[in-house]
């Protein structure tokens, strides 16, 4: 599977791979908000090699898709949508970038292509994301794309010695259509 959009492409992850996300999994500003201390490349090969095995699902339910800047063909992250059965008429958005990389708005290309790819290729009806309560740059990306928040699961994760509260946030395909139909 492949998605070009503006500036990116999105692709299937390949082995060789880890070796950029590898790069950026130990970076601070993106450990911030998982569990992890610190990642070995052990880990970041298993976590590249979970991606590759579900391009072998069949019927597939989890696309997560590596985000390529096509001039330097580097990988600066990945995105996903994740089904949890065939049947399913809803899925969970997934996302990161390497901390090089942000603020340049590549995260929001990817997951507005992403969205299309949900509603127009997979006719799902709903897409929800779970996002750390102080991830605001996350936050601030989900909003843009005009997912609302539905929820707050608090203190439902435990990691660095504290708390944390969880964000639910979805877009079902009516409002999706409606922001496509009156964007520009
Ligand atoms: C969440 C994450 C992907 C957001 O990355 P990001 O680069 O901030 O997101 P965007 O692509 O939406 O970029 C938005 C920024 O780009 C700027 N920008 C620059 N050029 C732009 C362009 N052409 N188009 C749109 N935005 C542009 C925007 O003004 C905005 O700036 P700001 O952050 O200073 O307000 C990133 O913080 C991340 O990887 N975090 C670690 C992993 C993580 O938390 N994943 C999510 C788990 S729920």
């Amino acid at each position: 599977m492949l998605i070009k959009t503006e500036r990116l492409l999105l692709r299937e992850f390949v082995a060789e791979d880890w070796r950029a996300v590898y790069a950026y999994q130990n970076d601070p500003r993106y450990l911030e908000f998982y569990e992890w201390e610190h990642r070995r490349e052990q880990d970041v090969k298993s976590f590249v090699q979970r991606f590759i095995e579900q391009q072998q699902e069949a019927p597939r339910l989890k696309y997560q898709l590596a985000i390529v800047l096509p001039n330097s063909n580097k990988v600066i992250g990945n995105i996903g949508i994740r089904k949890r059965e065939v049947k399913a008429y809803h899925a969970e958005l997934g996302y990161e970038l390497d901390p090089r990389e942000w603020h340049n708005g590549y995260a929001t290309e990817a997951a507005t292509a992403m969205l299309k790819f949900a509603f127009e290729e997979l006719h799902l009806h709903r897409v929800m994301a779970r996002v750390n309560a102080n991830n605001h740059n996350s936050i601030r990306l989900l909003e843009k794309l005009g997912m609302r928040q539905e929820g707050r699961l608090r203190e439902e994760e435990f990691f660095k010695g504290r708390y944390w509260d969880t964000l639910v946030y979805a877009i079902l395909e009516e409002e999706w259509r409606w922001r496509i139909a009156n964007s520009g």
